[in-house]
């Protein structure tokens, strides 16, 4: 298969993490047959030195000419505790996202068994954890209309959503939990949110064409508290942008590394991969970031393809590498490995018949 990818270091670990990404691709390529081609443009703070600008046209025209887009990280620290900027890096992965119509964004939480003791909640609470989020991502209070009055001192964010932008998303991850437990819950607010209730009625009406699917609702309060206490309860949740954002960041907890869990961002014509975790700038330039999100997030574009062989071959690779213990130091104190090691490791062991377990 022939594939055109952008790739969007962005900011901070982006660009060391996203290497090794593409060195699997390249695994993948070899090993398979495919020809991938790459172009890089730049995005974020990095893009805002150079241009003036978060998403460069430029960038967002490569991205539009592209098959798919490997996003690396965004943010950096020197826009964070400034109010007074008008030009945030982030502003470039909100634009991009808007852009190229990426409203679904998913996000897979599973436990590696191999890392069952890295987590910090016990073993008995997190075994069997095995759900994904659906994170509307193109609308609600991340793109409702934004006022700050004269003076400064009064400032709103609006969270608005419409019927169409509710129910494409539910129908995808209707989809979803068909193919996997037939469980959908949707988390909302609808005990105080007008738009969560819009939610609710939109969700409601599209579960009746999916009577296999069995759908629950929970606050989002509670699903937060339930996350934690009982993740393995969960199969498919639904929910909004900014709930998502935040119950996707306490989900990475439950496998022991934010370094472990990749996303897709999808829509009509377009999708994106990115790891969910952000820029790190602790970290960057010392080559300790975890690859391993970003990896998968490679392996969910080739899957995206339809190219599960070679996606499969990519998750035994990265399994190999947590059972062999060359990981980077957040999964193991002790390790003498950087970014690059891991991403080496794992694009040779990237073939055709996974080894057996005992390898
Ligand atoms: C994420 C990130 C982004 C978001 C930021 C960087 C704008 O936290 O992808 O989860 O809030 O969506
Ligand atoms: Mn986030």
């Amino acid at each position: 298969m022939n594939l055109n990818i952008a790739l969007l270091p962005g900011d901070g670990i982006g660009p060391e993490v996203l290497d090794q990404a593409v060195k699997c691709l390249q695994a993948v390529e070899e090993t398979f047959n495919h020809n991938f081609t790459y172009k890089e443009a730049s995005v974020g703070a990095i893009a805002i030195d150079k241009t003036g600008t978060p998403l460069p046209k430029k960038t967002l025209d490569l991205c539009k000419n592209a098959d798919a887009v490997l996003f690396g990280a965004i943010g950096d620290p020197k826009y964070d505790n400034n109010p007074t900027v008008k030009v945030r890096p982030e502003q470039g992965l909100l634009q991009l996202r808007k852009e190229l119509g990426l409203y679904t964004n998913i996000r897979p939480v599973k436990v590696f068994s191999t890392l069952i003791e890295k987590s910090p909640l016990k073993e008995e609470i997190i075994t069997n954890t095995d759900f994904t989020i659906y994170r509307e991502l193109t609308g609600g209070i991340y793109f409702g209309e934004k006022k700050v009055n004269e003076s400064g001192t009064i400032a709103s964010d609006l969270c608005e959503y419409s019927e169409k932008e509710i129910s494409r998303i539910a129908h995808m991850a209707f989809k979803a939990s068909k193919n996997r437990n037939n469980k959908l819950t949707l988390v909302d607010k609808a005990n105080v949110l007008e738009s969560s209730r819009l939610w609710r009625r939109v969700v409601s009406k599209i579960g009746e064409s999916y009577p296999e699917v069995l759908l629950e609702f929970l606050f989002v309060d509670n699903a937060a508290m339930q996350i934690i206490l009982n993740p393995s309860q969960f199969d498919v949740i639904l929910t909004e942008n900014m709930f998502g954002d935040i119950i996707s960041d306490e989900s990475s907890v439950i496998g022991g590394s934010i370094g472990l869990l990749p996303s897709a961002s999808i829509g009509d014509e377009r999708a994106l991969f990115e790891p969910i975790h952000g820029s790190y700038p602790q970290a960057t330039g010392k080559n300790i970031a975890n690859p391993i999100a970003s990896i998968l997030s490679a392996a969910m574009l080739l899957e995206h393809f339809g190219l599960f062989e070679e996606a499969m071959s990519v998750r035994e690779a990265v399994d190999k590498s947590l059972r062999k213990g060359v990981v980077t130091s957040d999964l193991d104190e002790t390790s003498k490995y950087g970014t690059d090691h891991v991403g080496d490791f794992i694009a040779d062991n990237i073939v055709d018949n996974p080894d057996d377990f005992n390898m």
